[in-house]
């Protein structure tokens, strides 16, 4: 069985042709790790499209928003490093028949890790494609029943300033990070729960032990190292959401035509691409207008940005 589960780019984008290369070496890495379940690979599903091409590993890495320990875009690989996420539980609580706490490997032994290799757009306007190692996230909420009154579900980072220095102090988010999706988002085929990337595991700065991806919203919805998740009949109030109403909505679909009060959203810089490249166009949902823009038909996305 073959899923599509992204739009592919043009190879005139692709940005790190060495990283290409090494897909071929990735997969059998993977395969030996037992990381690939039945078959499904997003990257070549299919034929007449050019595949998305990841963005070299080491960018991906060294270039992270991980505000519990620090406000810059480097320095998370090392200060991450602190962070204890062996053993993780997360806990699943709300409106669902088999609320509990759940060892992560508990979790993880009912699923069958795949690649997904996305674009991530970040609300800041630059972007990359990241090969995620995963599931999806409507695999485990089936699993532990949600009830018919589950409208939303709300995701939480682990609270923890002893190892996330940042957490000690409110002044710039309220904490722990808190993020949501709709239930038909979250129940979504494209949205996924990652475990890794580039066929081994997450690092810690990019969210080990578990984080979200969302790859039609803007790169704060995917929230990292989460500990709970909860099953709502009203909208959650997400961190960003809280700290600048007007700044972050709920939604935070990837739309070029609406932008952030301070800057554009109609063009983003391609991490990794060469200096004299140009700013790629954004587009639409991310790219995967075809798969998600059935969620928003009677919507209109400037008032639910
Ligand atoms: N999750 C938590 N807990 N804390 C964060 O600071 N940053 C968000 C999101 N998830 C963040 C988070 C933002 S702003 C982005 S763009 C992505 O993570 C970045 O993911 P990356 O660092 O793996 O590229």
């Amino acid at each position: 069985m073959i899923i599509k589960t992204h739009k592919s780019i043009p190879s005139s984008e692709i940005t790190d042709p060495a990283v290409f290369k090494q897909r071929r070496q990735l997969i059998k890495a993977m395969l030996a790790l037992g990381i690939t379940g039945s078959g499904v690979y997003s990257g070549f599903a299919d034929a007449k499209e050019a595949p998305l091409t990841a963005t070299s590993a080491d960018i991906v890495k060294n270039h992270t928003n991980y505000y519990e320990f620090t406000y810059n875009k480097t320095d998370a690989t090392a200060l991450a490093q602190a962070l204890p996420i062996d053993p993780w539980s997360v806990e699943i609580t709300g409106e669902v028949e088999q609320p509990g706490v759940y060892h992560l490997e508990d979790l993880l032994s009912q699923q069958t890790l795949k690649e997904y290799i996305y674009r991530f757009r970040c609300v800041e306007a630059w972007s990359m494609v990241v090969p995620w190692v995963g599931f999806p996230l409507a695999s485990l909420l089936k699993k532990v029943k949600p009830l018919s009154s589950a409208q939303f579900v709300q995701f939480t980072t682990l609270f923890d300033p002893k190892s996330m220095p940042n957490q000690a102090d409110n002044r710039m988010l309220d904490w722990p990070y808190v993020e949501g999706l709709r239930m038909d988002e979250a129940m979504h085929p494209l949205t996924i729960l990652a475990t890794g990337m580039y066929g081994d595991s997450l690092p810690k700065q990019n969210g080990a032990p578990l984080r979200l991806v969302v790859p039609w919203k803007y790169g704060f919805k995917s929230i990292k190292a989460i500990v709970k998740i909860e099953l709502l009949k009203r909208a959650p109030l997400s961190t960003w959401s809280k700290s600048a109403p007007n700044d972050y909505g709920f939604y935070a679909n990837v739309n070029p035509d609406v932008p952030h009060p301070r800057w554009s959203q109609s063009s983003e810089r391609v991490l990794g691409a060469g200096f004299f490249t140009p700013r790629r166009k954004t587009q639409l949902f991310n790219g995967y207008a075809d798969e998600v823009a059935g969620l928003y038909s009677n919507m209109d996305l400037r008032h639910f940005f």
